[in-house]
């Protein structure tokens, strides 16, 4: 309780150093994700959270290696453009080829740039970071870039996104249809996974309403108010878009309960870690109205920290620590919600074939993961 307590005082006390200063405005910036279709939606998983440190790379790392002991074909993916790892995690030491190869065309098509891993069924796409404006791509790269991840032939693909929340973390972020976001049991990590999230909800209506000048005055009132009265929580923001029309307010919740996201956290080293999740759940709900799931957490392990120097070896001949670790479990946990999630996702294709059509004598499969 008193987590919670500190947690809400952090930003009750700073709204303006959360929300102003510290996370820049989300502008419009002509940035249209490419369109998500059916089939990606259990496929795509993006690894944020704000936070440096906190363990996306070695999380994606362990969950994609676990997931290929349930029969996956899993690439992991190194989304974090200039600040790129993901490649010594996995024992690759000089990638041949990294995204760098992709972005300035020398390659075609990505596939060509997936590498084997020590694992079986387990490849990844290295991120290069001495390239002066990698991190930054253009618009035109971005759309080329998440185009090609949607043809990827895996049955996963695991993002790990960098820290902090540049707008290219944060298209990663909402192009992927499953997020999760990892935590770690500190204040710091909590506001500015807290944050990391508030920036990505307001990237999302920034682009659902970018072409609505009058809502589109409302979300900057989130952002920077300027002259105008501050809207500093989106239940204020909710009440002034319902006072729009009842079609905006409609199309604002709409948007708000499609940001869908896991919740893990790493480095646990006493039961009580585990109510910072419980915290942050209760924030999000209460200031940003959005309902983290949470995932489950993962124990700090010394083990992990001392082998990560020969993870090489360590994806060779350490998947018992995966395991041990209990990776297995949380692997088995993300295929069963995609498994529920494809049986959801079948039925809402069934409904809307059956609604839009007579003939009732569609069989609609399911596919069992
Ligand atoms: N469960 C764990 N047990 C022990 N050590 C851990 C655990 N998770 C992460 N670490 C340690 O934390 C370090 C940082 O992890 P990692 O590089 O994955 O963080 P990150 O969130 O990807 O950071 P960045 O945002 O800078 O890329 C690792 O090198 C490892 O030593
Ligand atoms: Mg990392």
């Amino acid at each position: 309780m008193w987590l919670y307590k500190l947690f809400k005082s952090i930003f009750k006390k700073t709204p303006d150093r959360v929300n102003k200063t510290r996370y820049r405005p989300v502008k419009t910036t002509g940035f249209v994700a490419p369109q998500i279709d059916m089939e990606l939606k259990s496929q795509l998983w993006a690894v944020g959270g704000g936070k440096g440190g906190v363990g996306k790379s070695l999380i994606t790392v362990m969950l994609g290696a676990s997931l290929t002991r349930w029969g996956k074909k899993v690439i992991l993916v190194d989304a974090d453009l200039g600040g790129s790892n993901l490649n010594l995690l996995t024992g690759i030491k000089y990638p041949r080829y990294t995204l760098i190869d992709f972005m300035q065309r020398k390659v075609e098509n990505i596939e060509e740039i997936a590498l084997n891993t020590p694992v079986e069924n387990l490849k990844v796409i290295c991120g290069a970071d001495d390239i002066l404006g990698i991190a930054n791509p253009k618009n035109a790269q971005k759309i080329r870039l998440f185009n090609h991840l949607k043809h990827l032939k895996a049955d996963i693909i695991l993002l790990d996104l960098g820290a902090g929340t540049s707008y290219t973390t944060l298209d990663f972020f909402l192009f992927a249809p499953n997020r999760i976001i990892l935590l770690s049991p500190q204040s710091t990590a909590m506001q500015n996974a807290y944050g990391f999230v508030k920036t990505c909800l307001l990237r999302k209506l920034t682009r659902a309403f970018r072409n609505d000048a009058e809502c589109m005055k409302l979300i900057n009132r989130c952002i920077d108010s300027g002259e105008d009265e501050r809207i500093d929580t989106i239940t204020k923001l909710k009440d002034a878009f319902t006072s729009l029309g009842k079609e905006q307010g409609s199309k604002l919740s709409a948007c708000i309960k499609s940001l869908k996201m896991g919740l893990l956290i790493n480095m646990v080293k006493e039961h009580k870690d585990i109510n910072l999740g419980r915290s942050f759940i209760t924030v999000a709900n209460e200031y940003l109205t959005i309902n983290p799931e949470y995932l489950g957490f993962i124990e700090y392990d010394k083990r992990v920290d001392k082998s990560i120097n020969r993870m090489a070896d360590f994806l060779k001949d350490g998947m018992g620590i995966i395991t041990e670790m209990g990776f297995y479990d949380l692997a088995s946990k993300i295929v069963k919600k995609m498994y529920k999630e494809s049986l959801s996702l079948k039925s809402e294709v069934a409904n809307s074939k059956l609604q839009n059509s007579t003939n009732t004598n569609n069989k609609i499969t399911v596919n069992k993961v």
